[in-house]
């Protein structure tokens, strides 16, 4: 055969469109980066395959993944967590629906929700979910929708999903939750009712802070349609890169969580008996409010810890420039240990007045326990909190 132009060859050899969009027998899912794919005939979808935006093979294999991370049917990636919780949102409720919403909520959810909302005539009323009663005060023939996070950022507070989703569904409402702090590892609430999860796999899934990216899992066949036909529609999708990243990140997430988790219990161990902090947040202490509730639904508390130091913003400060290994930062989940400021960073867009009620101020400190050595950990605290 007469062997064609370099030109030709530099665009077509090894090009050519693979017969099966599934896995190759890889050990590693390749980073598949083509945009589109060519068809033999104008009807029929190479393996059902058309355009990247619609499907994509590495995007599909982590979609697999985090549906098996969540024990559920279908799961969709998207750009990020945001992003998710969009595509929920749009695609189940419409003008004229009411969402309640846990009160303890990161503050870009409440923003979404709030400004958004607002502007497509849905209602959102903040409940402290802990409290199932709570719902129930505020639930209407108009409410579609629960929205719950749980372990609830930054206050920990815990959600007892059976409960909720159970009078929830009794009234054909749907629930919603927000599964990132606790990771697929520690929880799944699809398995304790939930209609639909949600995460920003940018924090433990991926764990590497080096990627954004949202997950949507359920196990209906009708709201996987409806997101499915939203991300495709609306088009925030999460790339191949970040879908390679994210399904790498996903392979180490039960070894990470197991460090994670002995970190935060040592930290909150460590605030609560040093004398410099008012209270310690976090779902493995006994003290905990909620401790039973998470003993039985969740197989480990996480790797969050808030605290409210016994000082003033100066003292913070203090505190904070102490600090070696923590970076101050915003996000979480990642391998390296972050600290922050809710109120001059993860929540400054929740108003002042809704700050301050819900005890949102400047002494207010979320920790993301990375997957260093808990000593060298401890250590740095130590020194840091001998500074307030
Ligand atoms: C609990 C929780 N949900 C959702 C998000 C939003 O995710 P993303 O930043 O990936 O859009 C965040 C971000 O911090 C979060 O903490």
């Amino acid at each position: 055969m007469k062997q064609r132009d370099f030109a030709t060859r530099s665009i077509h050899d090894a090009e050519k469109p693979l017969k099966d969009t599934g896995e190759f027998g890889d050990v590693v899912i390749p980073i598949h980066l083509t945009t589109t794919f060519a068809r033999k005939e104008p009807e029929t979808a190479t393996r059902g395959m058309d355009y990247s935006r619609t499907g994509n093979p590495t995007r599909q294999a982590l979609e697999r993944k985090l549906a098996s991370l969540e024990q559920a049917k279908h799961g969709l990636a998207f750009a990020s967590g945001l992003a998710a919780e969009t595509a929920v949102i749009i695609s189940t409720l419409k003008s004229g629906d009411s969402i309640i919403a846990g009160d303890d909520l990161y503050g870009g959810t409440r923003r979404l929700l709030v400004n958004f909302g607002s502007r497509f005539g849905i209602e959102v009323k903040f409940a402290d979910l802990s409290n199932p009663e709570n719902a129930l005060s505020v639930i209407s023939e108009k409410t579609r929708m629960i929205w719950c996070e749980t372990p609830s950022n930054p206050f920990l507070k815990i959600t007892p999903l059976k409960e909720v989703c159970g009078l929830a569904s009794d009234k054909g409402i749907l629930t919603v939750a927000d599964n990132t702090f606790a990771s697929p590892f520690f929880q799944n609430p699809i398995k304790l009712g939930c209609d639909i999860v949600v995460h920003s796999t940018t924090k433990y899934i991926g764990g590497h802070s080096d990627t954004i990216g949202g997950a949507v899992v359920t196990d209906s066949d009708t709201l996987f349609e409806s997101i499915k036909f939203f991300q495709n529609a609306a088009g925030g999708i999460m790339s191949p890169f970040d879908s390679y990243l994210t399904l790498r990140g996903a392979k180490t997430l039960a070894a990470r969580m197991a460090i994670h988790e002995r970190n935060a219990r040592s930290i909150a161990n460590l605030m609560a008996s040093s004398g410099k902090v008012k209270e310690v947040f976090y779902p493995g202490l006994e003290t905990h409010p909620l401790h039973s509730v998470a003993v039985q639904q969740m197989t480990g508390f996480g790797g969050m810890v808030s605290v409210k130091l016994n000082t003033d913003l100066a003292g913070v400060r203090r505190f904070l420039s102490g600090l070696e290994l923590f970076s101050l930062a915003e996000s979480l989940g990642g391998v390296e240990s972050l600290i922050e400021v809710p109120s001059m960073m993860t929540h400054l867009s929740v108003p002042p007045d809704e700050r301050r009620r819900l005890g949102i101020d400047d002494t207010l400190i979320r920790i993301s326990a990375g997957i260093e050595g808990e000593n060298d950990l401890i250590d740095d605290l130590e020194s840091a909190l001998s500074r307030i």
